[in-house]
């Protein structure tokens, strides 16, 4: 999988309110309602919905846990909630349920809002609900194994910074099943994304490439394994990005790492300014029992997209029938910087439409979606994934309006997949599962 250099998010545009300005002077005096204060109407909310991110050695910029930390950010607080950047959230509400979605209410913004229109006020710290307690380290239980890049990976000050990989082998000498499975980055301030493959002992993918230490594509000799480098079918074990969060399946569901597996670490670092090293580690969970079934990513993809110069909302979609009954768990879109929205559907056998997810997508954020209720499909399924894409002057992403773009792992280029996990019997691999029955 493809992700590609991106630019830090960018939230401005629209005039900030700073706290103290035009609006404080405005404030509300009617008599009714008292200004929200920072101790008992806002500090509940950033505990809950803003915290894991925004505190320390997690991957927002600023904390925001003491009322000191938030104050001076009053005014893009308010203006980020009220434009739904933060929390990092895209699907659109009207379909499907998702675990994972920790958007705020209708209320919660305007009470943010409120807030920082009045001045931010501290009130009275007497009324501050307890700290929220965060595990440091881990937010899975405490993994049975940590998979740590053994090398440091030294990421400059400025520039772009091709993809890094690392390739470790986890000395599994049976095979193992992994039920939690969380990504830390020594650095996280320095890491767009990262992939982590499991590559199995037969697999061929990067045989000649270092183990154990960090290489780029390009450092490659052998053409073909230069290439290979972006492409794999090896199975994911997961994919981290800012936003996130750790996978968890549920009892009697795991990935499968064959004895013997290496991880491949492929890591998109961006720089800040400051130079960094980044040494990251994965936390495995082990299943306590063997699962009833196996988890695999699977993708449906459109390699033919090509979108004209110009267009402001170009649709390419791609349909697949599933070959075998699965448990649909969650949904991954990505597309680079022209990706405008995203869609998941069922299609039919009557020809209706069923929408499980749509994004409207944000470049900057790759996030999962994982179903509130876990969906059985039938084999036959018809699956759709839509996209589509901005290759208008609009689109302040857009590197060029005046080009056709093709599918490509470069920013310039596009890319189209619809990654979803699925769970499947544990004892079928992710071949078996395509040979549809009547096949063999
Ligand atoms: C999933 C992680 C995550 C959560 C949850 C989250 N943030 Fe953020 N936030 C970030 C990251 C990462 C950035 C920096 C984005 C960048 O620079 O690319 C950010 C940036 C911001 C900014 C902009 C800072 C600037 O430089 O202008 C504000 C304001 C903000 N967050 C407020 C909030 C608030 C308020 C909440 C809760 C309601 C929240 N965030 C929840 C990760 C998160």
């Amino acid at each position: 999988m493809l992700f590609v250099a991106t630019l830090p998010l960018v939230l401005m545009g629209a005039a900030w309110q700073a706290p103290g300005t035009a609006a404080a002077r405005e404030k509300n005096n009617s008599t009714a309602v008292p200004a929200p204060t920072f101790y008992k109407d806002v500090l509940p909310i950033l505990q809950d919905k803003c915290q894991s991110c925004h505190r320390s050695g997690e991957p927002a910029p600023m904390p925001l846990v003491t009322y000191e930390q938030t104050r001076p950010w009053a005014g893009k607080i308010a203006a980020a909630v009220d434009m739904k950047m933060m929390p990092p959230w895209f699907a659109d509400p009207r379909y499907g349920k998702f675990s994972n979605d920790e958007s705020l209410s209708a209320e919660q913004i305007r009470t943010i809002g409120a807030w920082a229109d009045a001045g931010a006020a501290a009130g009275d710290a007497g009324d501050a609900p307890a700290p929220r307690q965060w595990n440091e380290g881990w937010n899975i239980p405490q993994p049975d194994v940590v998979v740590k890049m053994p090398k440091p990976v030294q990421i400059p000050a400025h520039g772009e910074v091709e993809y890094t990989y690392e390739i470790v082998p986890t000395h599994f000498t049976e095979d193992r099943w992994v039920q939690m499975v969380e990504v830390r980055p020594s650095s996280p301030a320095h890491v767009h994304h990262g992939v982590v493959y499991i590559r199995p002992p037969d697999s061929a993918w990067l045989r000649h490439a270092p183990v154990s230490e960090p290489f780029t594509a390009s450092m490659l000799s052998d053409p073909e394994e230069r290439r290979q480098a972006h492409e794999t079918t090896s199975d994911l074990l997961l994919v981290y990005a800012p936003g996130s969060a750790p996978d968890r399946w549920a009892d009697g569901m795991a990935k499968f790492v064959p004895a013997g597996s290496d991880l491949v670490f492929q890591m998109h670092y961006t720089t800040n300014g400051e130079a960094a090293s980044d040494e990251t580690s994965v936390g495995l969970v082990f299943a306590k029992k063997p699962p009833k079934q196996r988890v695999v990513t699977l993708q449906l993809n459109n390699h033919a997209l090509m979108i004209p110069p110009g267009a402001e909302d170009f649709r390419v979609e791609v349909q697949g029938t599933l070959p075998n009954d699965a448990t649909l768990l969650s949904l991954f879109p990505h597309m680079h910087l022209r990706g405008k929205r995203f869609e998941y559907d069922i299609v039919h056998d009557d020809g209706s439409v069923e929408t499980l997810l749509r994004v409207n997508y944000h470049f900057h954020w790759q996030l999962s979606y994982k179903l509130a209720e876990p969906r059985e499909l039938k084999a036959g399924t018809k699956l759709r994934a839509v996209a589509w894409y901005d290759n208008s002057k609009n689109n302040p992403h857009n590197p060029d309006p005046d080009k056709w773009v093709t599918w490509g792992d470069q920013t310039s280029q596009e890319m189209m997949v619809g990654f979803f996990d699925v769970a499947i019997p544990a004892g079928m691999d992710k071949w078996q599962f395509f040979v549809r029955r009547g096949e063999n």
